[in-house]
This record gives C-alpha cells, structure tokens and sequence, in this order.
C-alpha cells in the first residue's frame, strides 16, 4: 500500500519555543518513516509582521539548521524552503477567491495577531489561512501534523478543499489534522492558561530552544503550581502541574497516568527537577547539533534546493490541475 501523505510547516519567526518542538518539531522527526513527508520552512508566512531583510534571513536559515539538528533527516523527508516553489503564492491566490471573508474574520488567530498588532493589520494577516490551505493542498496531503492551535486553521482547509471540489469534481484531498499525543498544547509556565508562545512578553512563560542549561532550570523551577502538593493531572484545578505532567510525558513519551504514577509520592520541587532534567536532556543535544549544522552553509543549502525541487515536481502538478479546472488556459 502507498504511504499516506504528510504536509506540515513552521514559521521562520525567530525564536523557537518548547511548544513548537513538542507541538511540531518532535513528531515530524517519528512521521518520517512511516509516512511520505513533506515539510516547509514557512517564510511567507512572517511577512505579516515587520521585520528587517537580514534578520528574516537569518530565521530561514536557522530554523533549517534547528530541523536538522533535531533529526528530520533529508533522506526521508522533503525539507524545503515555501518561497522556493513559486505555487505556494499562485495557489493562495486562487483560493483566496474561493474563501470567504465572512470564515476569515472568525480565525481566532486573526483576531488574536491583529490585537497585537494593531498598529498593522495589513490583509496578508488576514488571508494568512488561505497561503496555510495552499501549502498543504498542493501537495494533497492526508494528514497535517500539528499543534493545537493550528487546529482551526485545517477546518477551514478542508471547508476551501471540499468548496472547490463541489464546484470543480475532485481534485484536492481533504485533509485531517494529526494532533499528536501529551504535547500538542504545551502553556505557558507562568500563565498555563494560554499556549506557550514565541511573543510571550511575560518573563519566565515561554522556554526557548536557545535557552542555556540554567535558564530552563531557573524557568521550571519557577513556573506556577497550585497548594494541593499531588502531581495530578487536572486541566481545569491545576494548570501549571498538568502543564509539566504534559511536557514530561511528551519527552519521555509516557501518558499522564504513566507520569502521575512516576510521581505518587514526589513533591512539586522533585518533579520539577525531574522535568527540567528531561528538557535540558533534549535542547542541549540539540544546540550542539545546531551549533555544527548552522557553520556548514554547503549542506545546508543543498538540502533546500534539492527539497524545493522534489516539491516543486508535486505542487506544479496540482497547480496546472488547478489552472485547467478554473478555466485558465495552459
Ligand atoms: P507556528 O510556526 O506558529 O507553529 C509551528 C508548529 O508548532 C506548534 N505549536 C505548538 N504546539 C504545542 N504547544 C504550543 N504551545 C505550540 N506553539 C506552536 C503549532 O501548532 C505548529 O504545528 N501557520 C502555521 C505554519 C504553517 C503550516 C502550514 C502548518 C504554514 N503553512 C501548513 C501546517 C500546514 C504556524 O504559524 O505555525
């Protein structure tokens, strides 16, 4: 039988947190095997906030090498760069008149960002989730592994697919999102209400995966609890513990019940320990794997540009299909 398809992306924002490699980054690496992966450095994609030419760059190129230091392996998997294959952009546009502004002003995303950025809500934020439909629809994907977050944004993929195949007859794959396991909603240390995120401005909240050694274990050890002193999963009553129960579990790739048990007769400062221990046992082999990956320029760009030509082969295909089906003459 053929293998199903995976499509995922990560924006090249910059700093990477805990969250987007439990979320993301960690399962890309377990899919690759078993499915035929295909996964984007989403550049495009940061264009809707500001930032200057050598910085964006700079976020492209390491994220790439933080990817391959965390083992998506290019022998495996496609790895390439969005701007690369030039459907990314033609087919948003495409979808963008099969979308509608109605669904787009309901993202939560949308409305959180332009909160944020008031001072630009320029229309690429809005149609943010068209591009997002794009990418994975070009390469008919049966699966989008990601996060939590993400989860609204597939819906309304698979809304514009199941559209365009109604008026047109089959021709994109209606997606599923693959929301993996204890680490699809990794929350903020100091605020487990909201989701561990990138533009935390709060101290402390977010764990990045540039931190150093003493940073993580200082974090940790002053992320927020609760007074019943039981590691005990409980969402609503103990967020800041069910947090660390979930980013254990992730890491050690055990369920909530496995790591309750672990810590029946733990207190909070023990577990913490034992949290800490197991994130510093993943982000420091992984900066040190970066560290060597980010000096070598040659590899890396020979992994881009043969991962933007395997894609390009898939996404040009689908786009014609797409062109013809509208009525575009080829
Ligand atoms: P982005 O770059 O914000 O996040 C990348 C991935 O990390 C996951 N993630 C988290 N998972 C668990 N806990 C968290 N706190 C956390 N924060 C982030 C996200 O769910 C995501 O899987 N629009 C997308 C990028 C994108 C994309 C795509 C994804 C562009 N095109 C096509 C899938 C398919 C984004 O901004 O993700």
């Amino acid at each position: 039988m053929e293998k199903k398809s995976i499509f995922s992306a990560i924006q090249a924002t910059g700093k990477l947190t805990l969250g987007n490699y439990l979320g993301a980054i960690h399962n890309w690496v377990k899919l690759q095997d078993e499915f035929a992966c295909t996964y984007a450095i989403a550049d495009l994609h940061t264009l809707t906030v500001r930032n200057n030419p050598e910085t964006i760059r700079q976020n492209i190129m390491d994220l790439l090498a933080v990817l391959l230091a965390a083992g998506v392996d290019p022998n495996k998997a496609t790895i390439f760069i969005q701007s690369h294959v030039a459907a990314h952009s033609q087919m948003a546009w495409v979808l963008n008149c099969y979308t509608y502004m109605g669904e787009l002003s309901r993202m939560t995303q949308f409305k959180d960002k332009s909160a944020k950025h008031a001072d630009n809500i320029n229309a690429g934020l809005f149609t943010y989730p068209v591009l997002m439909a794009g990418d994975i629809l070009l390469y008919k994907a049966d699966l989008v592994p990601v996060g939590e977050d993400q989860r609204q944004h597939i819906e309304i993929t698979r809304d514009i697919a199941e559209r365009f195949n109604k008026l047109y007859g089959e021709t994109f794959v209606i997606p599923e999102p693959y929301i993996l396991g204890v680490g699809a909603r990794v929350m903020g240390l100091q605020n487990p209400t909201s989701k561990m995120s990138k533009s935390s401005t709060i101290p402390n909240d977010s764990i990045y995966l540039t931190d150093t050694k003493d940073e993580i274990v200082k974090k940790i050890k002053k992320a927020v609890t609760d007074s019943e002193g039981i590691v005990r999963y409980d969402v609503e009553n103990k967020p800041g513990i069910s947090n660390l129960i979930s980013i254990y579990g992730a890491i050690q790739n055990k369920t909530k019940e496995e790591v309750e048990k672990e810590f029946e007769n733990a207190n909070y400062g023990s577990f913490k320990n034992a949290v800490a221990e197991a994130v510093v046992g993943v982000i420091e082999p992984l900066q040190q794997k970066y560290q060597e990956i980010i000096k070598d320029t040659t590899y890396m760009e020979k992994v881009y540009r043969e991962g933007a030509k395997k894609a390009e082969v898939i996404a040009n295909e689908t786009m014609r299909e797409v062109y013809e089906k509208i009525g575009l003459v080829l």
